[in-house]
């Protein structure tokens, strides 16, 4: 009895839906193995590629505390017992959904065990407490799209209501992330808690906009609204060579571009995949010549 489960990475806040948009992105991803063991309990066999930085100590790694969690929920954790090795194929901070493609690897793995005893819809609460766990914050709109696939909405977190967006065909994400550690627990104290209301006109009108433009698939509606006047003038500085990135990106003609999750990695939303593997591999030369390492990822927006 065992399975293994494939999760993706994300990008969060789609460059102007600040904790309420997300889309998932073929690779990279994290990878959980999941084991039927006879003692109670839950444990962690062994964690690879994460540099010794996870606790391998149950109750400390939020991917197993998650599965904890839900065991207790079920009222079953004094019988089942689970062991999990945690493969890690993405780099720890880079604002690509870390956290939340282990957790939710770890989620699906344990209700499959189970013989899915829970809907998708049901193990989401589980999932945004991982993200508690993480990062101090239960923001839900890396794990939304890492188990929904595709572009997800957090129409409302009280209670939480995800919804599915359409994602039109042609749209792709070229990411880079250089090599800097960016905490999300630091890059979230970092924002302003007030904005000023000419702001949240912009906005939201952008996010209306954006959502509109994906149900069109108008990419030229896309593109004059994945903008963000609240949170990117603020963590930009935080990220190296992010406005030269900016420049290189919208002028090889990417529709948007702005910073993934909380960053350090950065999106440029193309239409078409030649025009995100050129600003990618052009990105990554002017951050080679800055002495910046980085690393960089292609993916359709459709997956
Ligand atoms: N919406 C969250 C943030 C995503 O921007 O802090 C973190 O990955």
């Amino acid at each position: 009895d065992n399975v293994r489960v494939f999760a993706p990475a994300t990008v969060a806040n789609m460059i102007c839906g600040f904790d309420i948009l997300g889309f998932a992105v073929d690779k990279p991803g994290d990878e959980v193995k999941m084991y039927r063991v006879d003692e109670p309990g839950v444990r962690i066999r062994s964690i690879e590629g994460d540099d010794g930085r996870l606790p391998l100590d149950a109750d400390k790694n939020t991917v197993s505390a998650c599965v904890k969690l839900l065991l207790v929920d079920l009222g079953i954790d004094k019988e089942i017992g689970v062991e999990i090795d945690l493969i890690k194929h993405m780099p720890i901070g880079s604002g690509l959904g870390s956290s939340s493609a282990s957790t939710v690897a770890g989620l699906f793995a344990i209700n499959a065990l189970l013989g899915n005893p829970l809907t998708k819809e049901e193990l989401m609460p589980y999932c945004v407490e991982g993200e508690r766990l993480a990062c101090g914050h239960g923001h839900a709109d890396n794990v939304a799209p890492a188990l929904m696939g595709g572009i997800t909405l957090i129409r409302g977190y009280d209670p939480l209501d995800v919804i599915k967006l359409p994602v039109p065909e042609d749209l792709y994400a070229g990411i880079v992330f250089p090599q800097v550690d960016v905490p999300t627990r630091d890059a979230r104290q970092l924002i302003k808690e007030k904005v000023l209301l000419k702001d949240a006109v912009v906005q939201w009108g952008n996010i209306a906009g954006l959502i509109s433009g994906l149900y069109q698939s108008d990419y030229a509606l896309i593109s004059r609204s994945m903008h963000d006047v609240l949170i990117e003038p603020t963590r930009a500085i935080l990220i190296p060579e992010f406005y030269e990135m900016k420049r290189i990106a919208l002028e090889e003609g990417a529709l948007s571009f702005g910073i993934s999750g909380s960053g350090p990695s950065v999106v440029a939303i193309t239409k078409g995949q030649a025009i995100a593997e050129r600003i990618t591999e052009k990105i990554q030369q002017h951050l080679t010549k800055n002495e910046i390492d980085s690393f960089k990822y292609v993916s359709s927006v459709n997956v």
